[in-house]
């Protein structure tokens, strides 16, 4: 059964298109190469594809850094074959979300080179933040870039521009009237040509408070910021809501706007989600309020770590919050922006951590090779591309191992991914991991994730609430156990080292890793595994 609207309880697969298939052998992914693999993503179970940028782009930043966000970048394809993207997938019934990126344009838009050539105090320079720097010198404030380094450039005239991310990223001034009629005209253009929804790039930032106030302490802040930044907790929930870039009330106002432009398109049904990293986590909520977007992306997952409690407070959390607004959560374990979840936790603790996601209220999304189990590529040094390496001076090492290029066949790297040169380099450790080989074998993730999303999709989807079995806040015996029931199915997941046995009847519906063993009223579930009973 499906819950309506479709996207409550979807699985919405990520797809970075330049590492998912390459049909022309220039060894990056295109829209061409994704249309061919769409039978695939079918195959998969899921209910929709989300694409990263594939707009015109120098791609300093992954395509990031959108020069054109109503054109194709010639490296993916043409407006053409977007559109018979977004055929073929409706004809499959996936439906499809692209990205917007609302925060900055890349340096080569042509409302940035107008800027440089109208000069100060120009219409031109006012759709972006050009200051001069202060009478003693200094540079108009001291906030630092999210990928490192000072997040203010100087332009030939001597004026300044914000960035938040790379030089080349400048922010957009969302007080010009300008910019936030530019941007519905590109939200249009793409709903005219048939996506589905968005997913809105860095949401939470567009609006800039007291750009002329220096931060009290810029480097904790910028640390704070980065998840793989190790901090005290306390250090870092007392920083991060005093970001003066991200999370501010102005945001919300240019959300409700965009939701009746929505909603203009009526019984279409479009959605948006937020790319929302806000503190505290109940401020995620407001981007979900009735008149706003209709999801909004939940991090916890992306660095929690593999402990029972841990995990039963950010997921009950989520829960609990998105309840408080009438909606559901949503899921991530992996995006293109963080470490792979199978390097991150384990092999098979990745599997079993996928499997107990399934079944949660909300909507999953699975980040393309997630299903797969695929681990970071090894990436020497002189390949990385990310700027975050480089504007850090190789000091953090970047996002280049999660956007390897998908393995899709043979026994040698690229896997049948492009005929040339793969532009990260691919691992030859992969042969066992290809989408060939793991059709094949039933016990492969590929298929753990095909059965689950199919079972999904019978049980557990628009059944309602969630009722918590002994989790560790409830007093269990046991705190390697986390479970949950919804409907007539029990979810647990063992996360100890070894096999667990408890007191439930049922048929075992499906498990992560081993052989379950079931007898008088008892079930043993595996170590480090997920076992879905049917009562
Ligand atoms: C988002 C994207 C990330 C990008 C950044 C700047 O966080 O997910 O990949 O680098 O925004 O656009
Ligand atoms: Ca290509």
């Amino acid at each position: 059964m499906k819950s309506s609207p479709w996207w409550k309880e979807a699985t919405i697969y990520q797809i970075y298109p330049r590492s998912f298939f390459d049909s022309n052998g220039d060894g990056e992914g295109d829209l061409q190469g994704v249309t061919s693999k769409l039978e695939y993503v079918k195959l998969l179970g899921v209910d929709a594809i989300w694409l990263s940028p594939f707009y015109t782009s120098p791609n300093k930043d992954g395509g990031y850094d959108v020069a054109d966000p109503r054109d194709v970048d010639p490296r993916f394809g043409n407006l053409a074959d977007a559109k018979k993207m977004i055929d073929v997938a409706h004809s499959l019934d996936l439906r499809v979300l692209v990205d917007v990126v609302p925060n900055h344009f890349s340096d080569q838009h042509v409302w940035f080179q107008d800027a440089l050539k109208a000069g100060r105090g120009s219409a031109e320079r006012s759709r972006f933040h050009f200051y001069d720097a202060n009478p003693d010198g200094t540079l108009p404030n001291n906030w630092i870039s999210l990928f490192g380094g000072s997040s203010w450039t100087q332009v030939e005239d001597g004026q300044f521009y914000l960035h938040l991310f790379d030089s080349s990223q400048p922010d957009l001034n969302w007080e010009s009237p300008e910019v936030a009629a530019d941007f519905e005209t590109t939200l249009r253009f793409w709903l005219d040509l048939g996506v589905d929804g968005f997913r809105i790039d860095v949401a939470h930032g567009l609006v800039k408070e007291d750009v002329l106030k220096d931060h009290p302490d810029p480097q904790g802040l910028s640390d704070a910021l980065r998840l793989d930044m190790p901090m005290d907790p306390e250090k870092r929930y007392g920083l991060l809501p005093t970001v003066p870039f991200f999370d501010r009330q102005g945001v919300h106002e240019i959300y409700r706007k965009w939701r009746t432009l929505f909603d203009s398109y009526g019984d279409r049904d479009v959605m948006a989600v937020a790319e929302a990293w806000v503190h505290p986590p109940v401020n995620a909520t407001r981007y979900v309020r009735p008149d706003e977007l209709h999801q909004v992306f939940n991090f916890d997952l992306l660095d929690a770590p593999f402990i029972s409690s841990h995990l039963y407070d950010v997921m009950s959390r989520s829960i609990e919050l998105m309840k408080s607004v009438n909606t559901l959560p949503t899921w991530a374990l992996s995006n293109h922006d963080s470490p792979r979840v199978a390097s991150r936790v384990g092999e098979q603790q990745s599997r079993a951590l996928a499997l107990f996601v399934f079944g949660l209220p909300g909507s999953t999304y699975i980040y393309a090779g997630q299903e797969l189990g695929l681990l970071d590529g090894v990436i020497p040094d002189e390949s990385r591309q990310d700027p975050i390496y480089l504007r850090t001076q190789g000091l953090q090492k970047g996002r280049d191992g999660a956007r390897v290029p998908l393995p899709w066949n043979g026994d040698r790297a690229p896997f049948g991914f492009t005929s040339g040169t793969p532009w990260l380099p691919m691992q030859d450790g992969w042969k066992e991991l290809t989408v060939e080989k793991q059709l094949a074998e039933p016990k492969s993730s590929l298929n753990l994730y095909r059965n689950a999303l199919s079972l999904r999709a019978e049980h557990l989807v628009n059944i309602g609430d969630i009722e918590w079995i002994e989790s560790p806040l409830h007093g269990s015996k046991n705190p390697s156990l986390l479970a949950y029931r919804r409907g007539n199915v029990s979810v647990y997941m063992n996360l100890g080292e070894s096999s667990d046995e408890v007191e439930i009847t049922g048929k075992v519906l499906i498990v992560s890793a081993g052989t379950p063993d079931g007898r008088d009223g008892k079930i043993t579930i595996p170590a480090i595994s997920t076992l879905w009973v049917q009562h």
